[in-house]
């Protein structure tokens, strides 16, 4: 609707945001300096963004509190999902403030809304429990508080969906090919311990020579579409940095090693003909190119 794409449109260039969205950066960038404590909230483990899986939870609890306070049936069982949904809040926050603080600055202007938005619905659930507890029903405050979190829950599929922060941005390339051998280039023409990039077909790759070992992957980094042959090489430790947010990636297979980034990067298998290097993305990790 373009009255929706004028509020998040609105949100993105609001440059009035700027400000407290860099503070609230600096402020995460330094609570959250162990890299590994980021890695985890993340989701690097788990292959895809921890944040919108864990508001899956406190959202859903604090939306079918509010719910069953509108109808007033089982005041006892909105209690218990407000009480979820608090309990469940601090590891929420601590993902979404991860992955905030590696957005760019229209996400990040969205994103210091969409924060604000969901610490008034959480207080306005905490007063709900409150009320609770001193003999009053608490469902006023409960479904206003249901009611804010779902604008939140829409600033969040805006920056999920429409602004794409935390989806695999590599997620087409096995799918788009090449799946048949492409040339590359002579291999002796690839200098020796850097990383450059090529075209594979009508997909961009990076390519990195070390000796007689040539490894190809995707040049598309999964978390914001940096082009990888920008970033810092390590040939000792077989890994590249990107350049924009510095995911790092083992160069052998494009696994994770740190995020932001959660998927790998897409690899391309390899071999040489005549003295000329070929590719061809491998659709399915794991299984031998034919
Ligand atoms: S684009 Fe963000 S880490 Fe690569």
């Amino acid at each position: 609707m373009r009255i929706l794409d004028a509020i998040t449109g609105g949100l993105e260039r609001a440059t009035v945001l700027d400000r407290p969205a860099a503070l609230a950066r600096s402020v995460v960038s330094t609570v959250l300096a162990d890299r590994r404590v980021k890695d985890a909230l993340h989701g690097v483990w788990l292959g895809h963004s921890l944040h919108p899986a864990l508001a899956q939870l406190t959202v859903g609890s604090f939306t079918s509190a509010a719910v069953l306070d509108v109808t007033g049936t089982n005041t006892r069982g909105s209690s218990t999902l407000i009480t979820v949904g608090l309990l469940s809040t601090p590891a929420t926050v601590a993902a979404g403030w991860a992955d905030y603080a590696e957005s760019h600055e229209e996400q990040q202007r969205v994103g210091i809304v969409h924060a604000a938005t969901n610490v008034t619905a959480v207080a306005l659930f905490g007063i709900s429990l409150l009320q609770r507890a001193r003999g009053r029903s608490g469902r006023v405050t409960s479904v206003l508080g249901g009611t804010v979190a779902g604008a939140g829950a829409w600033l969040g599929g805006h920056l999920a969906y429409r602004q794409s922060l935390g989806p695999n941005q590599a997620e087409s390339v096995p799918h788009t090919g090449p799946d048949d051998w492409q040339a590359i280039g002579p291999v002796a023409d690839l200098p020796d311990g850097a990383a450059v990039c090529r075209r594979a077909g009508a997909a961009d790759v990076l390519v990195v020579r070390r000796g007689g070992d040539v490894a190809v992957l995707s040049n598309r980094c999964p978390h914001l579409s940096a082009p990888l042959h920008d970033g810092d090489l390590d040939v000792a430790s077989g890994e590249i940095t990107c350049p924009w947010q510095g995911s790092v990636f083992r160069l052998d297979d494009g696994t994770v090693v740190h995020g932001p980034a959660t998927a790998p990067v897409p690899e391309f298998a390899t071999r040489v003909t005549d003295g000329v290097l070929e590719a061809r993305v491998v659709t399915y990790p794991g299984v031998p190119a034919s």
